[in-house]
Formats: C-alpha cells, sequence, structure tokens
C-alpha cells in the first residue's frame, strides 16, 4: 500500500500522540505508587529466588517491600541484615541470623548492611522506583550506613544495578554484590 503524504502526516501525529500518552501514564504510576512494608509476598513469583519461603524472608528481622500502586504490588525487593557480606544464600542466612542473636545486645537494630538478596518488577519503572525509595529510607536510618546487594549472576542484574548508579564489590561463584554508596 502506498502512503499518501497526508497519511503519512497523520501516522506521525498519531505517533507522536502515543508517545506523549506513554510517558502521561509512566510518570502518573511512578508518582503514584508508593514503598510499603509488607508481610508476605507471592514468593513462587519471584524470578531470582522462588525456592525461598515467606518464613525464610520474615525470620531473624528480615524484611519484604513492595511499591504499591492502586491497591496493587508491582515490585518487591527481599532484604536481610547482616555485618558481613554474603556470596550466597546459605551465607546470607548464617550472617543474618548471627546479627539478629548479636542484636538482642542492642536494643534490637539488626545488622549494620542491608542486604538485597532479590528484586523484580512487573511493571515498567518498578525496579527503579524500588531501589531509589529504599536508598532513601537506608540513608535516613541511624543504624544501617550499608546498602549492598547479592544479585544473580546475570547480565540483567549487572545492567540493572549499575545503571541505577551501583558500584560492583566481587564477582562470586553463585552471586555478585554491588553497592548502593550511601553518604550519610
Ligand atoms: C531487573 C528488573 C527488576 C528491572 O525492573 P524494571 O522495572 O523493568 O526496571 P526499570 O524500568 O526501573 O529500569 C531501570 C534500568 O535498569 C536497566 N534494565 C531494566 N531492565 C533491564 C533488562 N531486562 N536488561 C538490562 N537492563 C535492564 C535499564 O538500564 C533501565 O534503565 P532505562 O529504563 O533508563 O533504560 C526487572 O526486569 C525484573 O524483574 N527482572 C527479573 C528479576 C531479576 O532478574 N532480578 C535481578 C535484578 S538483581
Amino acid at each position: 500500500m502506498k502512503l499518501s503524504k497526508k497519511n503519512i502526516k497523520a501516522r506521525i501525529r498519531k505517533g507522536k500522540i502515543d508517545i506523549k500518552k506513554n510517558v502521561k501514564s509512566f510518570f502518573g504510576w511512578v508518582r503514584g505508587a508508593k514503598l510499603v512494608e509488607l508481610k508476605e509476598c507471592e514468593f513462587s513469583k519471584d524470578p531470582v529466588r522462588p525456592e525461598l519461603d515467606n518464613i525464610f524472608r520474615t525470620s531473624y528481622g528480615r524484611k519484604i517491600f513492595g511499591v504499591k500502586y492502586k491497591g496493587e504490588i508491582h515490585a518487591v525487593m527481599c532484604f536481610a541484615f547482616t555485618n558481613k557480606i554474603p556470596k550466597n544464600v546459605k551465607e546470607l542466612d548464617l550472617m543474618s541470623r548471627d546479627a539478629f542473636l548479636q542484636s538482642a545486645n542492642r536494643d534490637q537494630k539488626v545488622g549494620m548492611i542491608a542486604i538485597a538478596y532479590t528484586v523484580w518488577s512487573n511493571k515498567k519503572g518498578g525496579g527503579k522506583l524500588i531501589v531509589n525509595e529504599v536508598f532513601k529510607m537506608i540513608k535516613k536510618s541511624n543504624h544501617l550506613n550499608r546498602l549492598i546487594t547479592m544479585s544473580p549472576l546475570t547480565e540483567m542484574a549487572r545492567n540493572f544495578h549499575l545503571n541505577n548508579g551501583a558500584e560492583e564489590i566481587q564477582v562470586n561463584v553463585e552471586t555478585q554484590n554491588f553497592e548502593y554508596k550511601i553518604i550519610k
């Protein structure tokens, strides 16, 4: 089919309107969303660590955060609190248990390092949003002074964290650690 000049102009106009509409709805959802702490998440939908159930994710001071928009959760990030940097789930488990037990003598403040061991998002922009909101929360915290990830060994995880401003700490056998530097 041959396109007339009029048709081409109409298509360009429609394209511009579509882009404007998409940009508007993208910023709309990001602005309207907020960070909430969750008692549980749909852990079987976690693309990174579906084997970790809600008991694991909430024991020993561990926390689940979500980005909520219009009553729905669109991104999830799970944390354990430690005093050292874990290289795998076993170390994460042991180090966060250890920090939790030590915290009994320290006014219930568990660990000084927040380890983000999984993050997933099902709405574009949710990933960056949850990292930014968690970063702000940790910056305000009195006892947390580092935000470190224990990420899968994938290009996606690597690009995601590096593009969001994190620095690589180390690449391990099963995971890689990135750090979002917090200057207080
Ligand atoms: C990685 C993930 C959380 C990103 O969430 P998202 O909401 O799509 O991410 P955002 O839209 O906020 O993107 C932030 C930046 O991350 C990078 N990024 C996002 N998805 C990416 C992908 N699939 N591959 C490479 N880089 C990606 C981009 O640089 C993007 O910036 P841009 O939009 O300016 O290009 C999401 O794709 C996901 O759930 N992946 C599966 C789970 C996973 O692998 N998690 C591991 C991350 S540790």
